[in-house]
């Protein structure tokens, strides 16, 4: 115990000079006086829908505490680290292998048991270690060891802490294609179950768990946990579908330009580890028909040539951005029917992207044909530029139309985006769509 405590203090020191150093936030956050007991933890977040396709925040874990990027996954629980366990298949990451200490995690443990299901649980000894496999729906994998380390975290009253949290030492990676490779560290799990580090702060009494993501389609954006620093107004809530795994919202139907269509009562999953937006099929299939119905043949022609995407078309000129292509398609809208009033609005900026080639394309995509079957998919592309929060206390996913570009403010315990801090979004790496689930 009292080891434990000089490291922490030791480890405090350290990261406190190398967080002046490092100054890596370009912002000044005015921190609220301390008026709760929970308090809620920021982080500025890098990535994209394309051509990176996906967004990352920075984590420091350890001992000493190393930065991590990990990829934001609200569609799944556990969060993993490629680790040198030693590695037997590790992709390639921006910063070396996380190294376990002997902090493994006993099979007898309760995350191990909520990790794994109560019913699909079998220990053979109380002392042996907690294995795990976590299968995306993108046909990713992950398969390692459960581990406890410190994640340095900077709370929005000032304080810095850093609790142990249960994740996984990822020692063997698969991923659908090597061409493409995710360049992260990790994944960031902020689902809904136990496992997740969002549940094991919260039963800590240090944050609520609530998690909220601003991507903006600059490239960048922020990502929160606890409720701080909610707006008092503004946000349109949908209560979460009982029972699932997943958030889950629905059902919803579509409208396009303001019609309605006969795409309806479609189950609805938001999911940031998917970088565009998955239909099943036959909403899929009407809804690019209504597209294409809707489209100037004169001005659009199909881009077959363009891989970028399944669905792309070109100008008679290239875009230049999506803005650019925007005017010659129409807002959709998703209405859900078990809650008043809930709509969630994309204009044609939220589901289309412009390729290095210059042409416009469709994120929207075909989920029948990647096995996701009767769901859809909601993924980055349509949550871009909007303040989207999943309140597990509350049972309550909601959205509201932000400017991802700044960090909130948090002095007024309100959401305040007058901050001219901008967050350094560079586009690089070529990555296809991915998404895990
Ligand atoms: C999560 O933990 C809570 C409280 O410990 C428990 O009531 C609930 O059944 C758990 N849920 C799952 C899916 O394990
Ligand atoms: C700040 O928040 C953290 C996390 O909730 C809490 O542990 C700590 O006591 C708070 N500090 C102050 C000074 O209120």
């Amino acid at each position: 115990m009292s080891m434990d405590r000089e490291l922490y203090l030791n480890v405090l020191v350290l990261c406190l000079l190398t967080w002046i150093a490092a100054a890596d936030l370009p912002h000044t956050i005015a921190f609220k006086s301390g008026r709760t007991f929970r308090s809620s933890v920021v982080f500025p977040v890098a990535g994209n829908v394309y051509p990176k396709g996906y967004y990352h925040v920075t984590m420091n874990v350890g001992q000493p505490p190393r930065p991590y990027f990990l990829d934001i996954d609200t569609g799944s629980d556990l969060t993993w680290l490629q680790c040198d366990a030693p590695c037997t298949k590790c992709t390639p990451a921006p910063h070396s292998l996380y190294k376990p200490k002997q902090n493994l995690i006993t099979c007898v443990d309760p995350l191990c048991v909520s990790l794994h299901g109560p019913g699909n649980h079998h220990c053979q000894s109380p002392e042996e270690q907690c294995d795990y496999e976590i299968d995306y729906a993108d046909h990713g994998s992950s398969l390692g060891v459960m581990v406890k380390d410190l994640f340095l975290l900077r709370f929005t009253n000032g304080t810095i802490f850093a609790p142990k949290l249960a994740f996984g030492c990822g020692y063997n990676q698969e991923v659908q294609d090597t061409a493409h490779l995710p360049y992260t560290d990790g994944v960031l799990g902020l689902g809904l179950g136990n496992s997740s580090i969002l549940a094991q702060l919260r039963n800590m009494g240090l944050i609520r768990n609530v998690v909220g993501h601003c991507l903006s389609r600059q490239g960048g954006g922020f990502l929160f946990f606890g409720d701080d620093f909610l707006p008092n107004s503004g946000i349109i809530w949908t209560p979460l579908l009982s029972q699932s795994k997943y958030y889950s919202l629905g059902p919803a139907d579509l409208q396009i330009g303001g019609q309605a269509t006969n795409v309806k009562g479609l189950p609805i999953v938001f999911d940031s580890g998917s970088t565009y937006t998955y239909f099943s099929s036959q909403a899929y299939n009407t809804l690019v028909s209504l597209i294409k119905q809707n489209l100037n043949e004169k001005q659009l022609k199909d881009a077959v040539e363009d891989k970028s995407l399944p669905v792309c078309w070109k100008g008679a000129k290239p875009f230049k951005s999506v803005l650019d292509a925007a005017n010659h398609f129409k807002p959709l809208t998703l209405i859900f029917t078990n809650a008043k009033n809930v709509q969630l609005h994309l204009p044609p900026e939220s589901y289309l992207v412009v390729t290095e080639q210059g042409n416009v394309c469709l994120g929207i995509l075909n989920g029948g044909e990647v096995g996701l079957e009767n769901l859809n998919v909601i993924g980055d592309i349509f949550l871009q530029d909007k303040l989207v929060i999943y309140d597990n206390e509350r049972q309550r996913v909601g959205w509201a139309p932000a400017n991802c570009n700044n960090l909130p403010k948090m002095d007024s315990g309100d959401f305040d985006l007058h901050n001219d801090a901008a967050i350094d979004g560079t586009l690089r790496d070529m990555c296809p769509a991915r998404f895990r689930f």
